[in-house]
């Protein structure tokens, strides 16, 4: 599978959200990264249900959804009725972490497990194989357009063992300070879903930086 390009709708401009999704809609991206912040789990409010009914009006792509939210098995099946086709939770934020996965798959949604920078990837071990995806976050969660955190390489390498020496289909995305100049090597080292919200909306031509993205 080649990998896949999602950008993150936290760096559009949401006087013109509009025109944002058409962009990516006519993109070379593969879904649309939704961050949603709750002001506790992180240090940032980001946006909830109104915006994402705007997402996914016009949305023509899937849109994974990344909640940075205390207790997120709260909010599962609102998430499900708002659109979203894969829901990541944060495995620092869920105290029942096997209970939550499964309930987003009863729901219909893929599961996705996304883990901060200090976090051990040891942790998945006995629920790799329940899930559809890792989110690693190569940044403290929070804010877009920091910079990527180099240790995060390393962990791409263990977990890809993991998820290989397990049998688990999980595929493993990166979250943040993803851009065109550190693309490459994050696939080579076994990366399939690169996430980026500054490189893309930030970029004179976010068509051609997404085109850049996915075909390394
Ligand atoms: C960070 C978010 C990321 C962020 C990525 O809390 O989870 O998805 O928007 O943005 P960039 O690509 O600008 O680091
Ligand atoms: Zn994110």
């Amino acid at each position: 599978m080649s990998h896949l390009i999602a950008p993150s709708i936290l760096s559009a401009d949401f006087g013109n959200l509009r025109t944002d999704i058409e962009m990516i809609n006519s993109s070379a991206a593969d879904w649309f990264h939704v961050d949603i912040m709750d002001g506790v789990f992180v240090p940032n409010i980001s946006f909830g249900f109104p915006v994402m009914k705007v997402l996914k009006q016009h949305a023509k792509k899937p849109l994974d959804v990344h909640l940075m939210i205390v207790q997120p098995e709260r909010y599962i099946d609102t998430f499900k009725a708002a659109g979203a086709d894969l829901l990541t939770v944060h495995i620092e934020a869920s105290t029942h972490l096997h209970r939550t996965i499964q309930a987003i798959k009863v729901s219909g949604m893929k599961a996705g497990v996304a883990l901060n920078p200090h976090t051990s990837i040891q942790q998945l071990e006995d629920v790799i194989t329940d899930i559809d995806l890792v989110c690693l976050m190569s940044v403290n969660p929070g804010f877009g357009g920091q910079k990527f955190i180099e240790a995060t390489r390393n962990k791409i390498v263990r977990l890809k063992a993991m998820i290989q020496s397990c049998g688990s289909n999980a595929l493993i995305e990166i979250d943040g300070g993803v851009d065109t100049n550190n693309s490459a090597s994050l696939i080579a080292l076994g990366a399939d879903v690169l996430v980026a919200g500054n490189a893309v909306f930030g970029s004179e031509q976010p068509l051609t930086t997404i085109q850049q993205l996915k075909s390394l």
